[in-house]
């Protein structure tokens, strides 16, 4: 039997499978909701992207886990294992980061408006790099560490105008964005101008982020091309010489299977080549390349588990199968109207022929975790297993109607390993005064 999720298999009880737990009595041992993660599909997805850098670039790069997508000390600590910086755009991500032990220097802070204590509190902790959005960032960064009496290697972000979020990509439709300096516009030869001229900023190197879950390379490599061509622009003009290249994130997975995720590999491969072409064409030294995967690194190695409870029939109309959890758990659907599939833990060879409404808990109509869903007949008080919620999942999930946020579990070789402790009551009542 396939799942969409690789790391899943049924055993001899029929039950769905995770590296040798078996998920019905992972719910029972722990209760429900539940995310579950596969502990060796992380480690591949992370040795994906460290060994396509080793391949096609001479290990010139850097691969940056971006921690938003789940952020928790066990997250730091493995991707610290697999010799992986992070992105973090917090002073809370640095702070998680650190305190699992992870080195300071491979920590990059992203953000379009980091506030004066986080800035302070990065460069008090020596992060790696500072990500700088816009000029009042440049500024604030530039007075810290004048105070502080150090010098702060920054990258600065660039909007290529690459938008990839249509269809087929268009070049300018990303100009209106609240993230970095616009090129087209000229803004961002002015910013790269001001930071080169200030004394406790070093600038290493550019960045850009064309977009999240894309399927296609080509705006990927049109985005090489774009900031390859700005790095000579702006040695040529400032002459500030961009030794770092930092790429992004964005690259799409499986959630359903209409999803086509392109080969890391293959992505790597050919930005390498647009990157080489590029350097050769306009005399530039190669730089040092950084990409920063969320979703690819851990969506798909993760599961929500849940009970059913109220089942709704509706004829002619639709079925609604509640859940235990919801939009507190997984608000991807009232946000996005994304897509998910489901399937039965307890039976998931059973034949799919129900089409629901997956809804949650809360009160709130539009909280729901797909629509349409094609899924076995289900049964109140049977365990249910949404898949590929490994991202954007856990690191987005509230406490809406004081409901308590669920465990974060890894799987690996017949073990369950607690990440992070189910959330009770007491733990919602901390800062009520
Ligand atoms: N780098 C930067 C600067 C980013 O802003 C992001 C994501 C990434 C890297 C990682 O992108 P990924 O590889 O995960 O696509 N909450 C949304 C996704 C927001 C992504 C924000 N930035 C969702 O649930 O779909």
């Amino acid at each position: 039997m396939q799942f969409i999720m690789d790391c899943l298999n049924v055993n001899e009880k029929g039950h769905l499978q995770m590296s040798g737990c078996d998920l019905v009595e992972v719910a029972e041992r722990f209760g429900t909701p539940a995310y579950v993660l596969d502990e060796a599909t992380v480690r591949k997805n992370c040795r994906a992207y460290v060994d396509s850098i080793k391949k096609y670039y001479g290990g010139n790069g850097l691969a940056l886990y971006a921690s938003k997508a789940l952020s928790c000390k066990y997250m730091y600590r493995l991707i610290a294992e697999e010799g992986m910086g992070a992105d973090v755009v917090s002073g809370g991500e640095i702070y998680t980061a650190l305190s699992a032990g992870f080195p300071a220097e491979r920590l990059y802070f992203h953000g379009n408006n980091k506030t004066l204590d986080e800035l302070e509190y990065a460069i008090k902790c020596g992060v790696g790099r500072i990500v700088a959005d816009n000029r009042t960032e440049l500024e604030r960064i530039n007075k810290i560490a004048g105070e502080l009496g150090v010098c702060v290697k920054v990258i600065i972000r660039i909007t290529p105008g690459v938008d990839a979020h249509t269809h087929s990509f268009i070049k300018t439709g990303q100009i209106d964005s609240k993230f970095g300096a616009i090129l087209e516009t000229g803004e961002a030869d002015e910013i790269v101008g001001l930071a080169a001229s200030m004394e406790n900023i070093e600038v290493t190197g550019f960045h850009c982020h064309i977009g999240s879950q894309i399927f296609e390379l080509a705006p990927f490599e049109l985005a090489a091309e774009i900031m390859m061509n700005f790095i000579a622009d702006m040695r040529e003009k400032h002459g500030v010489t961009a030794r770092e290249l930092d790429l992004g994130g964005g690259f799409g997975i499986k959630y359903t299977e209409k999803d086509t995720p392109i080969d890391y590999g293959e992505y790597m491969h050919a930005v390498s080549k647009t990157v080489k072409r590029v350097a050769a064409e306009r005399d530039i030294p190669l730089p040092f390349i950084i990409v920063e995967p969320g979703r690819s690194v851990v969506a798909e190695a993760g599961l929500t588990l849940y009970t059913v409870g109220t089942i709704k029939e509706i004829p002619g109309i639709r079925t609604y199968v509640s859940i235990d959890g919801g939009m507190t758990d997984n608000p991807r659907y009232i946000l996005y109207q994304s897509e998910y599939t489901a399937v039965s833990a307890e039976n998931p060879e059973a034949l799919r022929n129900s089409v629901i409404t997956l809804a949650g808990k809360c009160c709130e109509s539009g909280d729901l975790i797909g629509e349409n869903m094609e899924i076995s007949k289900l049964h109140t008080g049977e365990i249910v297993a949404v898949l590929s919620t490994g991202a954007y999942n856990y690191s987005m999930a509230s406490n809406y109607n004081r409901i308590p946020r669920p465990p974060v579990l890894f799987a690996a070789d017949g073990e369950i390993k607690t990440a992070v402790r189910r959330e009770t009551y007491e733990d919602m009542l901390i800062c009520d005064m």
